[in-house]
């Protein structure tokens, strides 16, 4: 597995590679690499012949200083689960490389931009369409793999690439839970042994959803989703929802063709969201 620190040896690697005809994967990551980021390496397998994985921690993204101070930054460990599962190259840039003078990054992602993570994270998904794009852009990949986890950081990264008419497939992967429902995040690890059963909530408040769409109204579904939460000391419910799944408005109706229920909440200091796709 080659390890690339620059734009220039990623493309003098990967240059020949393209012109004899092989088909590049990008599965970007901020490191911290757990089986759902791996699940992502699989599937790029499937889909092309080359990998190339990058593990950079966008400092524009973060909204919360501290935030970007704690993320985790466990290199070796991510880079030995990279070698095991067969990843040809890892692009691991310094902030420096990836912003070398101050810039101004401002597109129109729509509306969905400023609802649910938006709300919270304002500027969140500027940051994230800004590295991508400079990630795309220093691998041109054929395709690009994400977790279904971040549902909202998927169509933000679509709408980048409508806006810049940009040629490259994007691949989303299934969110990858533990054996208890707790969907994997490199977040995980801030998690108390108290809040780790706290967490649980997320997954079992969507997972009610799932098996009680036929039985409530969608407001019925919502309200009694949230009560779950109730009386849970250290989580903090940021929402929940149950969205049309391209505009991540508040769903109308059940008959609509796309739902989703999400949700984001604080469970000790660790912001967690989670997701499932209703239908
Ligand atoms: O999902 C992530 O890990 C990040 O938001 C991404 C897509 C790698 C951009 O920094």
């Amino acid at each position: 597995m080659e390890i690339f620190k620059t734009k220039t040896a990623l493309r003098a690697f990967l240059e020949p590679l393209k012109a004899s005809g092989l088909k590049i994967a990008l599965v970007p990551t901020m490191g911290a690499l757990h089986n759902g980021h791996i699940s992502l390496i699989k599937l790029a397998q499937q889909n092309a012949d080359v990998i190339i994985c990058s593990i950079f921690v966008n400092p524009t993204q973060f909204t919360d200083p501290k935030d970007l101070e704690k993320y985790p930054r466990p290199i070796e460990h991510d880079l030995a689960m990279l070698e095991e599962a067969g990843c040809n190259g890892v692009f691991m840039p310094d902030v420096k490389e990836m912003y070398p003078e101050k810039e101004d990054w401002h597109i129109d992602l729509g509306k969905a931009e400023f609802l649910l993570e938006g709300e919270f994270r304002r500027g969140h998904y500027q940051g994230v369409t800004q590295i991508v794009n400079k990630l795309f852009d220093a691998v041109k990949p054929d395709v690009a793999m994400f977790g279904q986890k971040d549902f909202q950081q998927v169509l933000m990264i679509k709408n980048m690439l409508k806006h810049f008419n940009l040629p490259i497939t994007i691949i989303t992967c299934p969110i990858i839970r533990e054996e208890d429902g707790l969907a994997m995040s490199s977040r995980n690890i801030h998690l108390s042994e108290k809040d780790r059963k706290n967490a649980l909530v997320l997954s079992k408040s969507l997972q009610f959803v799932i098996d009680h769409f036929n039985e409530y109204s969608l407001s019925q579904l919502e309200e009694k989703a949230e009560a779950l939460y109730a009386g849970i000391e250290g989580v903090e419910l940021d929402y929940f929802t149950i969205a049309n799944g391209e505009t991540l408005e508040p769903a109308k109706s059940k008959e609509e063709g796309n739902l989703v229920a999400l949700v984001a909440a604080k469970v000790g200091t660790t912001r967690l969201i989670d997701n499932m796709i209703i239908k």
